[in-house]
Parts: structure tokens; C-alpha cells; sequence
């Protein structure tokens, strides 16, 4: 079983970027996290990140036929991007939202998510443990658990 997983725009700032939204911990300790996840539950991973919405786009759709599963942190472009929204319908590959901070309880434009309507499965406020949880969900989805 193979996932890609992608985020997107500021998350390679995390640590840096707003502590007391995403915490204290590096984008490096998040791939650390992820890699281990999915080594410990027999899953090839791939980790993508861009701060490029038509990079994110070329990447989707490069796994068609390649990964099983993808987990995507859009960032910023969660509120903005049908482009991405629309590359994850055209691959038609399982697909999770993660967001390290509650989205639903903050901003009013932070409130519509385009890319969420290609996942089968959303989750946020959970930070990094968001992503273990997502790898496990798809594990069990993707065997038809
Ligand atoms: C985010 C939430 C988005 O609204 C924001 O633009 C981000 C990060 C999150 O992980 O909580 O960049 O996706």
C-alpha cells in the first residue's frame, strides 16, 4: 500500500509559524512522525510538500496509478483552490483532509473547504496526531475496513 502525502503552502514554516495555532514542532519532526507511522503499519509513504497550488496539482495527478491513498493538508488552499479539488476527482484515489488547527472554529473564511469535498474523511484540531489518525483511517478504509 502506497500514500502520497501533500501540504501545502507555510506548513515547511511550522515551528516558526504561529505556535500558539500549529505549535512548537518543526515540519522536519512532522515527516519524522508520518514516516514512522507508515513504516509501522507496513505503508510505503511519500512526502510532498509545495507552496505552489499548480505544483500540487501536477503531483495529484502523477499518483494516478501510483499511490493508493492520499492525505493532503492543503494549508490556504483548502478555502481557495478548486483546481486542487478537481485533480483529486480526476484521480479518483481515496483521499483524507488534515488540519493541524480547528478550521470550524475560526475565521468566517476559513469556514468553506473545496478540497474537503473530494475526501472521504476530514480531520483538524488534532495537530500532528491529525496525521497519524488519517494514516490509520485510510489503512482501514483502503482494505475495506
Ligand atoms: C491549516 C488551516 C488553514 O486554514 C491555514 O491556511 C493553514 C493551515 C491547518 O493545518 O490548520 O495554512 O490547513
Amino acid at each position: 500500500m502506497k500514500f502520497l502525502i501533500i501540504n501545502g503552502p507555510n506548513i515547511n514554516m511550522l515551528g516558526l509559524r504561529e505556535p500558539s495555532v500549529y505549535g512548537a514542532q518543526s515540519y522536519a519532526a512532522l515527516q519524522e512522525l508520518i514516516r514512522s507511522t507508515c513504516a509501522e503499519n507496513g505503508i510505503d509513504c511519500e512526502l510532498f510538500q509545495s507552496n505552489h497550488e499548480g505544483a500540487i496539482v501536477d503531483k495529484i495527478q502523477q499518483a494516478c496509478g501510483r499511490a493508493d491513498g492520499i492525505i493532503i493538508n492543503p494549508a490556504a488552499y483548502t478555502h481557495t483552490s478548486i483546481a486542487i479539488l478537481d485533480a483529486l476527482k480526476a484521480v479518483s484515489i481515496p483521499a483524507v483532509e488534515v488540519h493541524l488547527s480547528d478550521v470550524k472554529s475560526r475565521e468566517a473564511f476559513r469556514q468553506i473547504s473545496y478540497v474537503g469535498m473530494a475526501c472521504v474523511k476530514t480531520y483538524m484540531g488534532l495537530g500532528f496526531d491529525g496525521y497519524r489518525q488519517a494514516i490509520l483511517f485510510l489503512k482501514d478504509y483502503l482494505l475495506g475496513g
